[in-house]
């Protein structure tokens, strides 16, 4: 039996998205682990003026690929980039590249994506749903085809409350869908949006649950696969601890509460938190690729819930208290307030609370600043953070059940040659106090770009606010209390002097 860095070995390898948080995760971990590997081809567009050869000097200058410059800098030269658009028919590939794909590839990794909630549908369907039906036509075209793996996610059925690996109906044809953002104008669409989506939180799991759809019915009669990851989260260990490279999921919110600046949070605090560390889905995405060519099965795409589900269970509640003991121990230098977090389920209450506990402070404290002369975007995260706040209550809220037997197959078939680099075991024994302070440290340095611990004085700055804060609720249940004492109702009950 072949195994997995073997299955790799010369074969020359399309991704999309290869410049995003998954796709650089998975570039480094075919280059790092599957030393032979051929050409990895990766469709990029020009972002801010940059060229595609300066995009890949960015990506290969990150940290993340610090292991594999130590271990192999020559595989860093396998990356290829070329110019293309998942927006434009054809993917935006010039004929050449086409032709060079068609006759080369052998193995294709859908990743590219708006992963954006708000997005618009026009958007959300021209980028997640035609760019998949553009991908799968270029694979069945492809010479050397040995599997399309397309990346999709657990939340593409949330609709539902069981998610087994298998597809699911969707409301409409993603044909006429297509047909529908090519020819209605923006507008209307933006109108009938609520109706289109229908029971879907929003258009990204809408266009995700159709892209599924594209995958089933052009992959017939190819080895194709879908993995669905969960909410894809720092790296676990692989190639070290804590690499961090997306302010998505529950990071953004996460540094506004070690910030002090959020301190309300209308999550269900008993609803599982299904996480995934980023090296877990590399892994699973390439295991799952080389079983489907392996097995030459090619009736119907093989579908992986990427999930933490059956290896690991944790809650909103158990992931805050975690982080909070994590900041007493290692707060941020620059800390506003001090950290703590209050789950609130009723949205009155919710806007009330943040109103009183977050808006009404930012507003004060940026007025102060302005005087001062300095600028403050305290106000602008405020709002980001209660926008976001409401966009993912849908989905900490609640919980689901997603089945991950196939993942846990492969895990069993994995060869004794595959242990190594490609096992989960890591993630079932992980201790999450541990992971979440390799997670924080990891934001701290490669999204915050600051020290990984606090700094003496950042430790002087926490002591003042923890000062601050037991004076000021000292001073506010004082106050409370003086106002009752001294209230009408209380003056008529106490007996008098
Ligand atoms: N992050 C998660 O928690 C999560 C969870 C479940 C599933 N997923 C899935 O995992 C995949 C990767 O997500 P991610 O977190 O890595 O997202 P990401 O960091 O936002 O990356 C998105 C990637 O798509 C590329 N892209 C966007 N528009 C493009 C276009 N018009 N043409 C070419 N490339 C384009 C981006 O390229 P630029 O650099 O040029 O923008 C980037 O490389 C997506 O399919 C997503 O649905 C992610």
């Amino acid at each position: 039996m072949t195994s997995i860095p073997e299955f790799f070995k010369n074969q020359s390898v399309l991704v999309t998205g290869g410049t995003g948080f998954l796709g650089k995760a998975l570039l480094e971990k075919l280059l790092r682990s599957c030393p032979d590997v051929g050409i990895i081809y990766v469709l990029m567009r020009k972002k801010k003026g940059k060229e595609l050869t300066q995009r890949v000097r960015d990506i290969t200058d990150m940290p993340l690929f610090d292991v594999l410059k130590r271990a192999n800098p020559e595989n860093l030269k396998k990356i290829v980039p070329l110019l293309g658009d998942c927006k434009q028919l054809g993917l935006g590939l010039s004929p050449t590249d086409r032709q060079l794909i068609k006759e080369k590839v052998s193995i294709v990794f859908h990743c590219a994506a708006t992963i954006r909630f708000d997005d618009t549908l026009k958007n959300s369907i021209i980028l997640n749903v035609r760019s998949t039906r553009e991908v799968m036509i270029l694979a069945r075209n492809m010479k050397e085809l040995k599997v399309v793996v397309h990346v999709s996610t657990i939340f593409s059925n949330c609709n539902r409350k069981v998610t087994d690996e298998v597809f699911y109906p969707t409301t409409i044809d993603w044909k006429e869908m297509i047909d529908v953002v090519e020819n209605i104008d923006d507008s209307t669409i933006d109108i009938l949006t609520p109706k289109i989506i229908g029971t879907f939180p929003n258009t990204y799991v809408y266009s995700k649950s159709l892209a599924e759809k594209v995958v089933k019915d052009l992959g017939v009669n190819l080895p194709t696969v879908i993995v669905r990851p969960s909410m894809v989260f720092t790296s676990l260990s692989d190639p070290f601890p804590g690499w961090a490279d997306s302010w998505g999921g529950p990071v953004a919110i996460s540094v506004g509460v070690a910030k002090g600046i959020i301190r309300n949070c209308n999550a269900d605090r008993n609803a599982v938190m299904d996480i995934i560390p980023v090296d877990t889905v590399t892994k699973i995405i390439c295991s799952a690729a080389h079983e489907k060519a392996l097995c030459g099965d090619r009736m119907e795409p093989s579908v992986y819930n990427a999930c933490s589900y059956s290896l690991k269970k944790l809650t909103w509640g158990s992931y805050t208290e975690i982080c909070l003991k994590i900041l007493e121990e290692n707060p941020l230098d620059d800390i506003l307030w001090i950290p703590g977090i209050t789950f609130i389920k009723n949205d009155l209450l919710f806007w009330l609370m943040s109103i009183l506990f977050q808006v009404l402070p930012s507003a004060v404290l940026h007025g102060i600043l302005k005087l001062k002369g300095t600028k403050s975007p305290l106000l602008y995260f405020q709002r980001k953070g209660y926008i976001g706040a409401l966009g993912v209550k849908y989905f900490n809220g609640q919980s689901w059940e997603f089945k991950n037997k196939n993942v846990q197959e492969l895990r069993k078939n994995l060869l004794p040659a595959d242990r190594k680099e490609f096992d989960l075991d890591d993630f079932e024994s992980v201790n999450f106090k541990q992971y979440f302070s390799d997670a924080y440290k990891g934001i701290r340095l490669y999204l915050m770009k600051q020290p990984a611990c606090t700094t003496p004085d950042g430790w002087t700055h926490f002591r003042r606010m923890y000062w601050l804060n037991i004076i000021v609720n000292g001073a506010v249940a004082g106050l409370f209390l003086w106002t009752v004492l001294h209230s009408r109702l209380a003056q008529n009950l106490l007996p008098s002097a």
